[in-house]
């Protein structure tokens, strides 16, 4: 799994920044907790607020794992988006998919829209998109895949390449993949954002954002939002993340092992409305999904067909599968997007995009996935 450099995706995950470590023989680095730095230091640090050495280490081993040159990394992944967004200029249209992360489009609508930035929502699983690009010529296109919670999947290259022929710059959140199943900048993505709140760190004990690429001038523009708006990570959540992604591929494989199981088992044997998971043959967009994801990662959204009432009591009846936001942790969880994520969304709109009463996201954790089936199994025998 080399993602552009002679070593694997495992050792550098592992290795990436220990010639970093000062000189004291310590096999992990320590947490660098301290606000400033004397002037003059080697490593050209001054304030945590523009940089620290746990930044630092995070940042190459996160660029090196998305197969890029660069990466900074923020305090969370809205961090991330915000400091994208920061850089565009009222009058700047920004084209983005329909199904975006809820955050994603809460701060365009209700914080950047309001200093003039423009915002255009297409469905990018249709050609109509791309014309839309070519037409539109935005300054930025926003894309996620698989998106949030619907799992739809956008062909990064062919996206790319349209907004390549326009010199717009494309962005791809690529947070439900994570940098060891899919790598957008291979794809000719020109920034990939993470949550690394979710697969990167993988834990659910921290925080986190980053933003990698290949540019010069967008890693200057990163680093300048960092520090101009404060948006930096604290220090011991980015040596927290820096110790969960080391161990990313064996959790990736299992998750994504899982989800594919977890998926099976519910098509097959409890045939609801829908299952849908990107390397489900039954998914609309499976060929571009097995083109390019390295695996199904660990998400599964199905919708039941039940009524509100059965769907809350099936989810409140789970044992290994605790309601909550959030995804992307070792333990799996799950989330009913109507009455969670997306419940301040009036329900006619929210059945028009396909988030109905009856839709459950389930992040699938690394656990035995029979047990998890056998819950399922129990908790449906209940209703
Ligand atoms: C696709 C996606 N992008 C970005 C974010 C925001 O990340 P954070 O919660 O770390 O701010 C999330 C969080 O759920 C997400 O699902």
């Amino acid at each position: 799994m080399s993602g552009g450099s002679e070593e694997g995706f495992e050792t550098r995950a592992i290795h990436t920044g220990h010639d970093y470590v000062d000189g004291t023989g310590a096999v992990i680095p320590p947490v660098y907790l301290t606000s400033t730095f004397e002037y003059g230091n080697a490593g050209g640090f001054d304030y945590t607020r523009s940089g620290n050495p746990n930044f630092r280490l995070l940042d190459r081993t996160l660029a090196s794992l998305e197969g890029g040159k660069f990466a900074t990394v923020f305090a969370s992944g809205v961090s991330a988006i915000t400091a994208i967004v920061s850089t565009l200029k009222s009058g700047d249209l920004v084209i983005a998919e329909e199904n975006v992360y809820g955050c994603t489009f809460r701060l365009f609508a209700q914080v950047f829209e309001k200093f003039g930035v423009r915002v255009n929502y297409y469905d990018f699983t249709q050609p109509a998109a791309l014309e839309r690009i070519a037409e539109e010529k935005p300054v930025l296109v926003w894309i996620e895949s698989p998106t949030n919670p619907l799992l739809k999947i956008i062909d990064i290259s062919a996206v790319s390449q349209a907004a390549d022929a326009v010199g717009s710059t494309v962005v791809v959140d690529n947070t439900f993949a994570s940098s060891y199943v899919q790598r957008p900048l291979e794809l000719g993505a020109h920034l990939s954002l993470l949550s690394t709140t979710k697969y990167t760190n993988g834990h659910s004990d921290a925080l986190g954002g980053a933003v990698c690429t290949n540019s010069e001038e967008w890693r200057d523009k990163m680093i300048f939002a960092q520090k101009a708006l404060g948006l930096q990570p604290s220090p011991f959540d980015a040596w927290l993340t820096l110790r969960g992604v080391k161990t990313q591929s064996i959790r990736m494989e299992r998750h994504s092992a899982n989800g594919l199981r977890f998926a099976e088992f519910l098509e097959q044997e409890v045939k609801p409305k829908y299952v849908r998971y990107p390397l489900l043959p039954s998914h609309p967009q499976y060929e571009i999904a097995k083109r390019q994801m390295n695996g199904g990662s660990g998400i599964v959204t199905v919708d039941f067909g039940l009524s509100l009432e059965k769907t809350l009591q099936f989810v409140e009846s789970l044992q290994y599968f605790p309601k909550a936001e959030s995804l992307g942790g070792i333990e799996s969880l799950c989330c009913h997007p109507a009455s969670m994520t997306h419940a301040s969304v009036p329900k006619e709109t929210r059945e028009k995009v396909g988030i109905s009463d009856s839709l459950v996201r389930f992040s699938v954790g690394i656990e035995t996935v029979e047990d998890l089936i056998e819950d399922v199994r129990s908790a449906l025998a209940k209703l």
